[in-house]
């Protein structure tokens, strides 16, 4: 179902999502290397995308051509239990033979979440190349959908949701207490695509009010997520569709 440049896919269950997402990433990541000679990703967290990292092999894309970075991070550090780059180095970074230096990780763990912002921030306009007032060109951004609907770490209410000069953001997570680093909604709108991954019943009134409910995005934040001449694609299972309109 395709709606004003959105793309909304409804997989059977968690596992024919994984191959859809799986699917989309690999014809993304090869076009992009065929074209531009790499491919740039920013991955999510949680746990909704750890089998499509999984299900990523060493012989499936040349990795030397491949640039990772995060959508977002916790305040933690990288072998924390809750750290988002802890978890995709275990279901994929430390099975595919992707250079080192290509490896672009949030330093949740610094004492100052600004400085991590900040850090993270010089990182990206060096990697692209970027001037004042040049936003970087992801060819993919994965995202996820919270129960309560936000996505990367951009929280209902919070003041990153306004954020359009910065590319990252120190944020808080209410809910965990938990302070965060994330992308800013420009970064994201500059994305050549923006694919949410969304999966299970818990997310079913989310997924209603992100894509049916009246524009809020202060109360459904991944409402933001509009790229700006980019792919709009949502991959969400039958159990989080279930509030869908037919
Ligand atoms: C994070 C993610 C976050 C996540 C949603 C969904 O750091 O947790 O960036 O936005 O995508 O909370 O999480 P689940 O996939 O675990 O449901």
């Amino acid at each position: 179902m395709s709606r004003s440049g959105r793309e909304v896919r409804v997989c059977g269950d968690a596992g024919a999502l994984a191959t859809a997402a799986r699917e989309e990433w690999l014809g993304q990541a090869r076009a992009a290397i065929g074209e531009r000679g790499r491919f740039i990703v920013a991955l999510s967290g949680g746990s909704t995308p750890h089998a499509l990292y999984a299900s990523l092999e060493p012989r499936d894309l040349p990795w030397d051509r491949v640039e990772v970075f995060f959508g977002d991070e916790r305040c933690v550090p990288p072998d924390h239990e809750d750290s988002n780059y802890r978890m995709v180095r275990e279901a994929l970074l430390s099975r595919v033979p992707i250079p080192h230096a290509s490896i672009h990780r949030i330093c949740g763990e610094m004492e100052d979440p600004e400085d991590a912002a900040a850090e993270y921030e010089a990182d990206l306009r060096r990697s692209f190349g970027l001037g004042e007032g040049d936003w970087p060109h992801f060819d993919l951004a994965l995202l996820g959908l919270g129960a309560d609907g936000h996505t990367a770490s951009l929280f209902p209410g919070s003041r990153a949701l306004r954020e359009r000069v910065r590319l990252v953001a120190a944020t808080d997570d209410a809910k965990s207490g938990l302070r965060r680093i994330t992308l800013t909604p420009p970064v994201f709108e500059s994305a050549r695509c923006a694919m949410f991954l969304v999966s299970g019943e818990g997310k079913a009134e989310a997924l209603r009010a992100a894509l049916e409910g009246p524009r809020d995005p202060e109360r459904v934040p991944a409402q933001i997520i509009e790229p700006r001449g980019g792919r709009l694609l949502w991959l969400v299972d039958a159990a989080a569709a279930r509030r869908l309109s037919p």
